[in-house]
């Protein structure tokens, strides 16, 4: 597995960056670029297996360090607003798309807006959420019904667009005007061009007209557009009650009476689609992928649902009796962590394990890892939700959320989401792999992601 960092001769400096940590040699990294290219996750998997716990890259600008010793993790996540910053190649890319959201602005940018953007996620609007859940999860078994009994359905499309219509009502309510979906369709497109940009070596620039910029510039433009409009309605036609989180974005106030900008409004926006979507459907799509393939897990979740909601929907108050469900799902938080990947830039020099972190590296982080370590996790590769029942779950080793002042805002609003959607689904179908099939492989995007889907056999109960 890992362990101790293994001692092995290396080149002291690359192109005049010390080497302060073990790592591949250059030659080693350059045979591996392709499978770093298609496979980055495991790469970064082999690099922790082969060198330990602090590894440093071949790269000298910027010094590039992959950490997953559990005490460093935790100190760069909760030290993000004093010795390391979110000014990332990761953060650059994703703001082409979010601008300055609350997920990629550094933070000083940071400090003014997450105080106006906190009330969105306060507990009235999460008891919102529910009633989206029990309209997505309507909709999703009354398609099922049609289908033959034991139909296969593709259920990594399902949760993408069950995740996508939670997201889109809590954000937008009932406003289903053509503005609403053409921000989301055109944030997912724009978030498209930005992940294959990512995927080949060298990245055109972005005045140059190639169909990935065109599509980006189209793609923005159209959510500019739409969010323009959708705003100055809502200006013209204000509400007297908050009625869903863009409407409490809007009414929000500082203590000093400054309130979101319109483009502050339209780069939130984006990123609660961006941050909130893919990543409660990917970890949706890996519990039925895990749930299928283990029988007793299933049966205790179908008995914990069945005993808590009978033949009803689950209401708010439900989130709290299910304590099963939500084990489930934080097993597969640990598991699967749709967050498999978070970067920072060090701005100060640092220690971390005993290894010198210079200023200005890139620290790479890596949940997917943190949550497999041996020294942390007894039996790490292995599905068994009753862990985190028990009392002495290693809080600092498990980070789907992150860590410290960045930690995700949107938190309490996936585990409501998440948690009610598995009970309010096992109530009524099992799900099994057709014969042959199991577990998908994995694909590494902005989340992780069931290669080929997810394709599973629904029976109602
Ligand atoms: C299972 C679901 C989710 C996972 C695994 C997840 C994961 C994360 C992680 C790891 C971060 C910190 C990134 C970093 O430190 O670099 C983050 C931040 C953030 N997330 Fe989530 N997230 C989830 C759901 C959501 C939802 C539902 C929303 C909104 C509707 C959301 C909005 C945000 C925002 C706005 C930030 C930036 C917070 C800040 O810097 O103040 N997330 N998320």
């Amino acid at each position: 597995m890992t362990g101790a960092p293994a001692a092995r001769p290396r080149a002291q400096r690359f192109l005049g960056t010390p080497a302060t940590a073990p790592g591949p040699l250059g030659p080693e990294m350059l045979r591996e670029l392709t499978a770093i290219r298609t496979d980055p996750l495991d790469y970064l998997v082999r690099a922790w297996r082969t060198h330990g716990d602090v590894v440093q890259f071949p790269i000298p600008r910027p010094p590039s360090y992959l950490v997953n010793e559990p005490e460093s993790v935790w100190r760069v996540l909760v030290m993000t607003d004093r010795g390391y910053t979110k000014e990332t190649i990761q953060y650059r890319s994703l703001s082409l798309v979010t601008g300055d959201g609350l997920l990629a602005v550094d933070t000083p940018g940071w400090r003014r807006q997450r105080p106006l953007v906190q009330p969105a996620f306060h507990h009235e609007g999460l008891g919102r959420i529910v009633e989206h859940v029990n309209g997505a999860t309507a909709r999703l078994t009354g398609e099922w019904a049609a289908l033959p009994d034991g139909a296969v359905v593709d259920m990594d499309a399902a949760m993408m667009e069950l995740a996508l219509e939670v997201v889109g009502h809590a954000l937008f309510g009932t406003d289903l005007s053509a503005d609403a979906s053409a921000i989301t369709a055109a944030t997912l497109s724009a978030l498209d061009v930005v992940v294959a940009r990512a995927r080949v070596p060298l990245t055109p620039p972005s005045w140059l007209p190639t169909p990935g910029n065109r599509t980006l510039a189209r793609s923005v433009a159209t959510l500019d557009g739409a969010v323009r409009h959708m705003l100055s309605e809502r200006a013209r036609c204000p509400r007297d009650q908050p009625e869903d989180m863009l409407d409490m974005l809007i009414a929000s106030r500082d203590d000093q009476g400054s309130r979101l900008t319109p483009a502050e409004l339209r780069d939130q926006v984006v990123t609660f689609i961006v941050a909130g979507h893919e990543t409660v459907a990917s970890a949706l799509t890996w519990a039925w992928a895990l749930l299928a393939a283990d029988e007793r897990v299933q049966a205790r979740l179908h008995e914990e649902a069945d005993a808590v909601l009978g033949d009803r929907d689950p209401e708010f108050a439900d989130y709290r009796r299910l304590p099963f469900a939500r084990a489930v799902f934080d097993e597969v938080l640990r598991l699967y962590p749709p967050a498999w990947l978070i970067t920072r830039k060090a701005v100060v020099p640092d220690t971390l394990a005993g290894h010198e972190i210079p200023a200005g590296a890139l620290v790479i982080l890596s949940p997917w890892l943190l949550h497999r370590h041996p020294a942390i996790w007894s039996d790490p590769e292995a599905f068994l939700p009753e862990r985190f029942l028990a009392e002495d779950v290693p809080r600092r080793a498990f980070l789907p959320f992150g860590a410290g002042l960045r930690q995700c805002i949107g938190r309490d609003f996936a585990y409501v989401e998440g948690v009610l959607t598995l009970a309010a689904l096992a109530r009524r179908v099992s799900v099994s792999y057709p014969a042959g099939m199991g577990v998908p492989a994995v694909r590494p995007l902005v989340t992780v992601r069931p290669e080929g889907g997810l394709s599973l056999r629904v029976t109602a109960r």
